[in-house]
């Protein structure tokens, strides 16, 4: 579904209608919301920081709580801030529709059943856990038991998902994605988005990095997938997802063999025309090599 594609990742730039509406009409080829949960999470902070992208002019900075920007790097801590599942569930697009979901296994079946007669929405991207959030589901990824609550769970729906796979101890997904890659007969599992960001503690404030800093390790988890897919002779599409901003960062990416592409922090930086100007970059990159 995302192959061959270049699109949003989850971020703060696609938790709201306005800037769901942006990407909408922006080159990207598909949307991914911000991850949502069933209940709305916080969404008076969330207004604030709407309310801030409104009022401020283009240098505008989210308060440091939530968002920093520093070469190349962002430091968030935005966690799963959103306006709850039925704030999403209705909107449509013209373009495909991805709902990322990060909640209880209880709660993300809950919002899958809802979804399945629902033909705006096209797919879901599963974020298991956020590194910025304290606590999770607690599951046990090397434990088949858990592996198969979560296939359970991702089994009520027919529409196409990916994983989102973190960018520390990435391996501990390795069972999980070879489970779902072996019955994906009865679910559509169609990607997996290497990476989230990386956890860190900065004074007291859990914080996901972003950016350029990431792209050692989303390499080295694309190349470990790849191998591992390629070994099970599984057709799941490893999409790049850390400091893309320019043509050069997809060609390098493609080189370890991603599918596909997404950015974050390079969409909040420089806007919605990132997506035109790596498309015109890259166009530009292969009419040189002919
Ligand atoms: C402000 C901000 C909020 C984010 N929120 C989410 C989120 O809700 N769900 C998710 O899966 N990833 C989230 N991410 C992580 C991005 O989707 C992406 O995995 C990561 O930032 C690496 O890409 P980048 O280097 O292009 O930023 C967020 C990133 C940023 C910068």
């Amino acid at each position: 579904m995302l192959r061959d594609k270049i699109g949003n990742a989850s971020c703060i730039k696609s938790a709201t209608y306005y800037d769901l509406k942006i990407l909408n009409n922006s080159k990207s080829n598909y949307i991914i919301t911000k991850s949502i949960t069933l209940e709305p999470n916080n969404p008076e902070e969330l207004n604030k920081l709407v309310d801030n992208r409104v009022v401020l002019d283009k240098n505008e900075r989210y308060p440091k709580l939530f968002y920093e920007y520093i070469k190349g790097d962002s430091f968030n801590n935005c966690g799963l801030r959103n306006y709850g599942y039925n704030y999403y569930k209705d909107l449509k697009f013209n373009k495909p529709y991805i709902i990322s979901i990060s909640d209880t296994l209880e709660n993300i079946e809950k919002i899958l059943r809802d979804g399945e007669d629902r033909d705006n929405i096209d797919g879901y991207e599963i974020n298991l856990e956020c590194p910025n959030v304290e606590g999770d589901n607690n599951l046990d990824l090397n434990d088949e038991k858990d592996i198969y609550k979560i296939l359970k769970v991702l089994s009520v729906s027919q529409k196409p998902f990916g994983i989102k796979i973190p960018s520390y101890e990435f391996i501990r997904y390795r069972k999980l994605i070879i489970i779902l890659g072996r019955v994906n007969k009865f679910i559509k599992f169609s990607w997996i988005t290497c990476c989230n960001t990386y956890p860190y503690n900065n004074n007291g404030i859990r914080c996901g990095i972003g950016g350029k800093f990431l792209k050692v390790k989303v390499k080295e988890c694309i190349r470990y997938y790849k191998y591992l897919l390629n070994e099970e002779n599984l057709d799941i599409d490893v999409i790049a997802c850390g400091g893309i901003t320019e043509a050069r960062d997809v060609i390098e990416y493609s080189k370890v063999g991603a599918d596909g592409y997404q950015m974050a922090t390079g969409l909040i930086e420089e806007g919605p025309e990132i997506f035109s100007k790596i498309k015109k970059e890259l166009k530009t990159f292969i009419y040189s090599k002919l």
